[in-house]
């Protein structure tokens, strides 16, 4: 990963702290469920407004695909997600765009179920596009059907490098959000410099290519930069008690311990590092980011994520006035990159002035400077995009900015 080497931005911490106020990051307030109900707004989609408008009466008719964990042990990802892609899919329709049929599958966060969902949406529902699904261990298996299938594809947060590329580019599947080697490498930055670490534990699920992934990149990067992993122990997706792993990492003393795990999963082990005595600051990755992850078991950790309500930016601010003025809390990262992915699919309709899923394709791939909620997107060979990490950190049972990182 010699090409991303992470530069700390501390001119956005400046431009953010004049929002604390601002923020009260609602992380903590509950996401509403999963609803269908009418736009607040009718202001066009700030991404999509990079397309031309079609002419009225010239909406091209499409069926998009949504694949999201709306049950489940991760399902607060798929409500913030089929919130937003339903504003939207609202916000397009009503700017004459495009006419959505949406069809949504929930994939209850589980890969059989994820690949059942898509070759339901493929052949029994004859969907041009899927968006989807949330996370990688589910996300992979789907866009092997997609791909199969040549029906486009974009993943709003899946962040495993293997949804793009495994072995060979899978040319009809994008993501609007950065990848895992990326990220890894933020938190160990992070760990290193910010918070002068010199070792680190790692824990992870090793059935789950995320957590497995985002670890291994993890340590990669915090061995590069001089730092010892002192600990590197996995547990299995049925795990609840880890009692010998944590009695290790507690005798072990590291400067900190990085869970890269989904919020239910982080809550069972920061809570366990703890009542074992574990000390270190507790580090994750964007699977954190929920309303309900115990922030009082992650009090004083940090985690890498896509963006920050703090941020300045009108567009940020935009969004997440509209989005609280839906839905009534603050947009979390699922939210945000779920309207980003939403609305460059969309734009990628429009673009190639078709449905049909080889010229979306190619639209997509073309894409470039697109005005995307979280940054400017261009895709690179691989379909992903090259976008900058947020580092938040839990406050006082609050999610707070900390530094902002670029690639
Ligand atoms: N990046 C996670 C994955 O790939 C999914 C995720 C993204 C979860 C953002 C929370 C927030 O599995």
């Amino acid at each position: 990963m010699k090409h991303l080497k992470p530069v700390v931005l501390a001119v956005f911490a400046l431009a953010v702290s004049a929002l604390l106020v601002l923020s009260g990051c609602s992380s903590s307030a509950p996401t509403p469920a999963a609803t269908s109900a009418p736009a607040a707004t009718s202001a066009p989609a700030a991404g999509a407004a990079a397309a031309a408008p079609a002419a009225a009466g010239k909406a091209i008719a499409i069926k998009i695909g949504l694949s999201a964990p709306l049950s489940g042990e991760v399902k607060t990802f798929g409500e913030s997600t089929k919130n937003a892609f339903d504003m939207a899919v609202d916000e397009a329709t009503k700017a004459g765009k495009v006419n959505i049929t949406a069809v949504v599958v929930d994939d209850k966060g589980d890969p059989t179920e994820g690949v059942n969902g898509a070759t339901k949406l493929i052949n029994q529902d004859k969907v041009q596009a899927i968006m989807g699904s949330v996370t990688s261990k589910v996300t992979i298996p789907v866009s092997e059907v997609a791909q199969a299938n040549k029906v486009v594809m974009i993943t709003s947060t899946s962040t495993n490098p293997k949804v793009t590329v495994d072995g060979k580019r899978k040319d009809f599947i994008f993501r609007a959000c950065f990848i895992d080697p990326f990220q890894g490498t933020v938190m160990a930055k992070f760990a290193a410099t910010t918070l002068k670490a010199k070792t680190a534990a790692v824990v992870y699920d090793i059935s789950n290519d995320y957590t497995k992934g985002l670890s291994e990149f993890f340590r990669d990067a915090f061995e590069k930069g001089g730092g010892k992993v002192v600990q590197f122990d996995s547990y299995g997706a049925q795990d609840v008690d880890f009692s010998a792993i944590l009695t290790k990492t507690a005798s072990l003393n590291p400067d900190v311990l990085f869970i890269p795990d989904y919020y239910n999963k982080v809550n069972l082990l920061a809570n366990q590092a703890r009542e074992k005595g574990v000390k270190a600051p507790l580090l994750g990755g964007d699977g954190w980011d929920s309303p309900e992850l115990d922030t009082k078991a992650v009090e004083g950790g940090y985690f890498s994520n896509h963006y920050s309500p703090e941020d300045t930016r009108p567009e940020v601010q935009d969004w997440v006035n509209k989005y609280k003025a839906k839905y009534n809390v603050v947009p979390d990262a699922l939210a945000t990159l779920g309207y980003d992915a939403t609305n460059l699919l969309i734009n990628a309709v429009v673009t190639a002035g078709s449905a049909d899923s080889t010229k979306i394709r190619d639209a997509m791939a073309a894409t470039k400077g697109f005005k995307a909620v979280t940054g400017s997107i261009t895709f690179d060979q691989n379909g992903d995009p090259v976008k900058s990490a947020v580092v938040i950190q839990i406050k006082d049972g609050k999610q707070k900015f900390a530094e902002a990182v670029n690639p």
